[in-house]
């Protein structure tokens, strides 16, 4: 079966995961993303490789950082930039996802950015909008469910790359709550196709799902032995909007047994840096002590992605990696 992120010819035309995407791909998303890492730093900030193309931000979910570096990255490609505000848009009247993408498509749209709350919703559009024969609309998934959120997992990889060089013989560890993590997901497809040594989940019994080790992980209930030389160190959220039932006694107790402060951070190697997708939770999966410190690039992990998302919609628009 074709694969849904390719067209005919077998280029990149949407971005719905990192599953499935080759070496090859991943380091040509990277080094484009790289190419456009001084844009930023320029006194004209932009670039025409959009211009008279329309971006739609469909954003079902809350998003601070990924709505708006996706809006910066649009911008700075010179394109025409639609934010749907879908708490006040026809969906809240009853307007189906595809009645919603059918409209906007007779509006000449020619990139959707979807972030929803259920696993697969970007997916469906692609499926619908192939069946419709429009197969000159991009579709990119800012964060489907507990499935993928492809560009973050780019991002990460673009964070990786920069701080270490590359992914062999790297040890990298995923903190916390990887059951509920798209973020894990495309972290792991990732960091295993640009060949990482060891990928490890690190975290309770209960917020790990049962098959991962099937995507060639270590499982760690310990966070010693997890960070044992570790030369990254990517801790996550507690998604408790995500959450149905205790699966956690509290965040107190998480916070002791998985929470990333100094003194736990001792078990990793001394130059291992710390990355979070964001939002945080500071005093649960990470101390502000940690946050704050020089071994953490949270914020460069957000601004590495607009030069990111830069470089996916770049390629999707101009055929492909
Ligand atoms: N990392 C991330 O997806 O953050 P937002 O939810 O703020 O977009």
């Amino acid at each position: 079966m074709l694969d849904p992120q390719l067209d005919a010819d077998g280029n990149l035309i949407h971005l719905l995961s990192t599953e499935g995407l080759s070496k090859e791909q991943l380091t040509r998303l990277l080094d484009t993303g790289a190419s456009f890492l001084g844009v930023s730093d320029r006194d004209m900030k932009k670039v025409p490789l959009l211009r008279g193309k329309s971006v739609f931000n469909l954003f079902f979910e809350n998003s601070t950082r990924t709505r708006t570096t996706f809006e910066i990255a649009a911008k700075r490609l010179s394109a025409d930039v639609i934010n749907l505000n879908m708490s006040t848009s026809s969906t809240a009247k009853g307007e189906t996802l595809l009645d919603t993408v059918d409209n906007l498509c007779a509006m000449h749209a020619d990139m959707f950015v979807v972030r929803h709350e259920s696993s697969g919703a970007p997916h469906l559009i692609v499926d619908h909008l192939r069946r419709t024969g429009r197969n000159d609309i991009h579709v990119i998934n800012a964060g489907d469910g507990r499935h993928g959120h492809p560009t973050q997992g780019l991002l990460d990889m673009f964070t990786i790359r920069h701080y270490k060089g590359g992914f062999e013989g790297l040890n990298v560890a995923l903190i916390g709550d990887i059951l509920h993590s798209r973020v894990a997901r495309s972290d792991i497809h990732a960091l295993k196709t640009l060949g990482a040594a060891s990928i490890r989940v690190v975290g309770p019994q209960t917020l790990i799902p049962t098959d991962i080790e099937a995507l060639g992980v270590e499982v760690h209930r310990d966070l010693d032995t997890g960070l044992k030389d570790c030369d990254v160190v990517i801790a996550l959220r507690l998604q408790r909007e995500r959450m149905t039932g205790a699966l956690l006694p509290s965040a107190t107790e998480f916070h002791d047994r998985y929470g990333l402060t100094h003194e736990r951070l001792k078990a990793a190697k001394p130059d291992a840096i710390v990355m979070h997708p964001g939002p945080m939770n500071r005093g649960v999966e990470i101390d502000s002590a940690v946050a704050d410190s020089p071994r953490a690039v949270i914020l460069p992990q957000v601004t590495f992605g607009i030069a990111m998302r830069m470089a996916v919609m770049s390629v999707l628009a101009g055929g492909g990696a």
